[in-house]
């Protein structure tokens, strides 16, 4: 199988990457902008990596479609304080480019998986999430963090009506907040500009202080990097067609937390590792009015459990690695070696 992954470097085309290559005898043709978290990967001989911009190389996508059997156009804007800051950059990028590269997977008859987000069902009241139940809720226009829920819910129904109307095969995939070593590089502190998993390790690290948005009483269901990309090989084999012309949450319903439970199980978990325990120690956790650390194009959402009956139905797949062991495997990833040896 020939699977092209666009946005091979990003956090979720990385990890998948990886995993295609040692647990499967696929080859992957990826295309990024820079490739610094595909380290020893880039030499291997069923991987292709060519560096390059979507926005660009537009001609080189379109042959390299006509020849995969499947396309996975992971490139996208996804974190929340660019919403609010870029939306236009967001709509561009998240939806308009895409939407060419799915027109791609039409016209030459090829097998799409494409990233939906936990974001498209936005304020919806239900305690557990349904691919097939729940409604969009999105607040006023002035809210501009609805921007990309908006886009990525439109191109959900622009791929499902390719579907019904042309046939495309293709699987949507719904990701709830993915946490893992190659998220946001938790040694480049930008207050705000990280999804809330790195930006608290970053703020231990550094000594400063953790920001609970309004208190921290909104709840994510965070799932580890490797159960989610266990379930993205599961798609992409589609065993007899199992994942055809499907919609599936990806989360762990066993994780779901409040952020200020996410701030405390961070710093319980540094004070284990020698060199940082006293920082965790004097780690400073205070409350944050949104509009304060977002500005007022922002509006939280409260809670969020995936329903992952479809997944664990049509796949056989259930996530298997608990928020404090995801939190540990993260740590273990940015220890030096010495920080490791100090340890055992
Ligand atoms: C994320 C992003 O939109 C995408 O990465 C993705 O599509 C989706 O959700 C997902 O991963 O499922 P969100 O969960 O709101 O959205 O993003 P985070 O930045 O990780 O924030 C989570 C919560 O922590 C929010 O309630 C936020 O207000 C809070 N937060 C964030 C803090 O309390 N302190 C911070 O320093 C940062």
């Amino acid at each position: 199988m020939r699977v092209l992954i666009l946005g091979v470097n990003g956090f979720i085309g990385s990890s998948l990457t990886e995993a295609i290559l040692s647990q499967r005898d696929w080859q992957v043709f990826g295309l990024d902008v820079s490739a610094h978290k595909l380290g020893g990967l880039l030499g291997h001989p069923r991987f292709k990596f060519v560096e390059g911009d979507v926005l660009i190389n537009k001609e080189w996508i379109e042959y390299q479609i006509k020849k995969c059997d499947v396309v996975l156009p992971l490139v996208a804007i996804a974190n929340p304080i660019q919403y609010i800051r870029q939306p236009l950059q967001v709509f561009e990028l998240d939806f308009e480019a895409n939407l060419a590269i799915v027109r791609h997977a039409v016209r030459y008859r090829k097998r799409l998986v494409f990233p939906s987000t936990s974001e498209v069902y936005g304020m919806s009241p239900d305690r557990e999430l349904s691919e097939f139940e729940s409604s969009c809720v999105y607040g006023p226009i002035d809210k501009q963090r609805w921007i990309y829920a908006a886009s990525k819910q439109l191109l959900d129904r622009v791929i499902y009506a390719y579907g019904v109307e042309h046939g495309l095969d293709y699987t949507l995939i719904r990701p709830f907040n993915w946490i893992g070593p190659k998220l946001d590089n938790v040694f480049e502190p930008k207050e705000g500009s990280s999804r809330v998993f790195t930006q608290f390790m970053s703020n231990v690290i550094f000594g400063r202080p953790i920001h609970l948005v309004d208190g921290g009483r909104q709840r994510r269901s965070f799932t580890y990097i490797d159960d989610g990309v266990d379930c993205l090989l599961r798609i992409i084999e589609n065993r007899e067609g199992c994942a055809s012309q499907q919609i599936f949450n990806i989360g762990n319903p066993g994780n779901d937390v409040s952020v200020a439970e996410l701030a405390q199980l961070i710093i319980e978990e540094f004070k284990k590792f020698p060199d940082y325990r006293a920082r965790a120690e004097a780690a400073e956790v205070i409350s944050t009015a949104a509009s304060e650390y977002y500005g007022k194009g922002y509006q939280d959402i409260q809670a969020r459990v995936p329903s992952i009956s479809n997944a664990r139905t049509r796949l056989g797949w259930s996530p298997m690695t608990t928020l404090r062991h995801a939190i540990q495997l993260t740590l273990q990833h940015y220890l030096t070696a010495e920080e490791q040896a100090d340890l055992s």
